[in-house]
């Protein structure tokens, strides 16, 4: 019987180890599951607080011309672009617009269009000022891709 109760009991302490060791890798596993996601602990960190208006650019910025490009459109600085800006940034972007190559009777078409049907407001004397500046700026372009190739030196392929 005495032996008996030695087994009984080595089993318990052998049990007690293992429920330990499980224990103690439950805690290491979380830990370094928590690590992963934040390891810079900066859940325990006093949150930095975060300056408001930040992203709000100064008014000086907001129509901020760098290297003839007016930077919050991409529009090229010259004569009437206010009047693009106000008027043709709205709705799409202005990028919308310069990638669209036309001459002044298509962008007058392209206006009388979105005018028809997309709700674009009557634009009056601006009109002609934003259609200036469109042709000026963003004229049809006139070659393709390439240039046609021409006086080509063909050499004779060799064995
Ligand atoms: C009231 C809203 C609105 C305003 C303001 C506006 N557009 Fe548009 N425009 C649209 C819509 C909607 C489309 C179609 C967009 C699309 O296809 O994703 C469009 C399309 C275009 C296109 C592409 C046309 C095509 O054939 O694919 C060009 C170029 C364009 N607009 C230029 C201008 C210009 C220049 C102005 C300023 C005079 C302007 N837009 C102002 C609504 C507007």
């Amino acid at each position: 019987m005495e032996e008996h109760d030695k087994f009984k009991s080595q089993i318990r302490s052998i049990y007690r180890l293992l429920t330990t060791l499980m224990v103690l890798f439950g805690i290491t596993a979380l830990a370094v599951v928590y690590l992963i996601s934040d390891p810079t602990l900066s859940f325990f960190k006093e949150p930095t607080p975060v300056e408001e208006y930040a992203v709000v650019p100064s008014e000086d910025d907001f129509d901020k011309i760098e290297n003839g490009i007016h930077v919050r459109t991409g529009f090229k600085d010259s004569e009437g672009l206010m009047a693009v800006v106000n008027n043709c940034t709205n709705c799409h972007s202005a990028q919308l617009v310069i990638q669209n190559r036309m001459n002044a009777e298509r962008w007058k078409a392209t206006i009388l269009w979105m005018q028809e049907t997309q709700n674009l407001w009557d634009l009056g004397k601006n009109e002609d000022i934003i259609v200036n500046y469109l042709v000026t700026n963003y004229p049809p372009q006139k070659k393709g891709r390439r240039e046609i190739l021409r006086d080509i030196s063909w050499y004779d392929l060799k064995e």
